[in-house]
């Protein structure tokens, strides 16, 4: 039965997918978290002997090479599904234009920098520390959990201007994802982008009057741009969509490298 490593397990979409995951008792499913004590509080419940939590921090190249180990004497030296969801996902006051953003540049550039860290340069150690694990899987599949927002066609025609710096670091890493498959495509490895869709894991809460009235004028630009959208799915759905769009693509149908929907290729990103 299949190995996954989880990053960013510890809340939100990677919880999610800890939990939908093990819930196939052959399946092996590890969580690479912060804080391995937390997450243990938060699963102890579902009483499952097939998840493990093994601590890294995409800051720290160290960390992922431990977490390297760990996973191979679980497994015993393959890994069949590396999903990438751990993200740094900004705080709402991010969603100001580059104007206001710009009135501040060396906060920009820091938040910049921090962004590039977590969610592309470490994202890219990740996969460079992991790939002789994967190489030896019959499956071979590398996934990072990216956003429509790193879609440019979207921005222009939709005006788009919010959190650019969030969205700059997401079109990054789905250029990695495409540079990583353009390299290893022909040993059979499946690199994909797959955005998990619009999903309720609290990063509106907190939000003042202000700036739940410029959360609203994006959601009119979404729903312009999607007129049938409902709202956000729970992570419990967006999982078991992209789960659904993972198990499909394959290289030998030309999916290495590409950016998707969680509802599959060419659909909507809401
Ligand atoms: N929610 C959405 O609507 C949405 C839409 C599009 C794309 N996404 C993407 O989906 C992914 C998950 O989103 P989410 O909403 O579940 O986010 P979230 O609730 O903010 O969770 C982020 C996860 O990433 C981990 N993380 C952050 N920095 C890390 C680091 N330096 N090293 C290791 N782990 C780190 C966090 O760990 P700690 O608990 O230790 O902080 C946490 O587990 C992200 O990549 C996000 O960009 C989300």
């Amino acid at each position: 039965m299949p190995s996954y490593l989880i990053t960013g397990a510890s809340r939100g979409i990677g919880l999610a997918f800890l939990e939908n995951l093990s819930s196939t008792p052959g399946n092996t499913v590890i969580g690479l978290v912060r804080n391995v004590a937390d997450t243990e509080v938060k699963i102890a419940e579902w009483k499952r002997t097939n998840i493990h939590l093994i601590q890294g921090d995409l800051t720290n190249y160290e960390s992922l090479k431990s977490a390297v180990d760990a996973t191979s004497k679980i497994t015993g030296g393959s890994l069949d599904y590396l999903i990438a969801n751990a993200g740094l996902v900004p705080g709402i006051s991010a969603r100001e234009p580059f104007s206001v953003l710009g009135q501040d540049p060396d906060q920009l550039q820091t938040q910049l920098v921090e962004l590039f860290q977590i969610n592309v340069v470490g994202n890219i150690h990740l996969f460079n520390l992991f790939l002789p694990l994967i190489l030896k899987s019959d499956i071979k599949k590398v996934i990072t959990i990216s956003s429509g927002m790193a879609d440019i066609e979207l921005a222009r025609t939709y005006s788009i201007y919010e959190n650019a710096l969030y969205s700059i670091s997401k079109a990054a890493v789905n250029m990695a994802m495409a540079k990583f498959s353009a390299e290893y495509a022909k040993e059979g490895v499946l690199f994909l982008s797959v955005c998990p869709g619009m999903v309720d894991t609290g990063h509106n809460s907190g939000a003042t009057e202000k700036q739940g009235k410029k959360f609203m004028a994006l959601s009119e630009k979404f729903m312009q741009y999607q007129p049938d959208f409902k709202g956000p799915i729970t992570p419990e759905e967006s999982v078991k969509d992209v789960l659904n769009v993972i198990e499909k693509a394959s290289v030998a149908n030309g999916d290495g490298g590409a950016y998707y929907s969680h509802l599959g290729k060419g659909e909507k990103w809401l």
